[in-house]
C-alpha cells in the first residue's frame, strides 16, 4: 500500500488557500517543537464566519497537505465550529496519514485554535 493516499498527495502538490490575507482579522502561527515545521493561519471573518482564510507552512508534505485540508473545511464555517475541528477529522478527510506522520496534522487544529483566539482577542480589544 502505498504510504499516502491519493488525496494527500493531491493536496499536497496542489495545495489550497496558499497565501496570505493582508489585514486579517486573526492570525495563528504555531510550530512543531520536534521537526521544527511552522504554520501560520490568516482569517477573514464577517458575522462570525470565515469568509476566507489563508495558510503558509514552512513544513513537511503531510502539514501542507494537513493546512491545506484544514482550510476547505473551516471556509464557510462559523469560528464556533472552527473550534471544533480536530487533527483526527482532518486526516480522515485526507483518508489518512500514516501514524508518524499524525503529528503534522496536529499542527493545522492547533494554527486553526490560535487565529480565532487571535480573532477573539482583537474584537474585545484585548489586542
Ligand atoms: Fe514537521 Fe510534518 S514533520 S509537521
Amino acid at each position: 500500500m502505498a504510504l499516502y493516499s491519493e488525496t494527500v498527495m493531491d493536496h499536497f502538490r496542489n495545495p489550497r488557500n496558499v497565501g496570505v490575507i493582508e489585514n486579517a482579522d486573526g492570525v495563528g502561527q504555531v510550530g512543531n517543537a520536534k521537526c521544527g515545521d511552522i504554520m501560520k493561519i490568516y482569517l477573514k471573518v464577517e458575522d462570525e464566519t470565515i469568509k476566507d482564510v489563508k495558510f503558509e507552512t514552512f513544513g513537511c508534505g503531510s502539514a501542507i497537505a494537513s493546512s491545506s485540508m484544514a482550510t476547505e473545511m473551516i471556509k464557510g464555517k462559523t469560528v464556533d465550529e472552527a473550534l471544533t475541528l480536530t487533527n483526527k477529522a482532518v486526516a480522515q478527510a485526507l483518508e489518512g496519514l500514516p501514524p508518524h506522520k499524525m503529528h503534522c496534522s496536529v499542527l493545522a487544529e492547533e494554527a486553526i485554535k490560535a487565529a480565532v483566539e487571535d480573532y477573539r482577542n482583537r474584537k474585545t480589544g484585548m489586542k
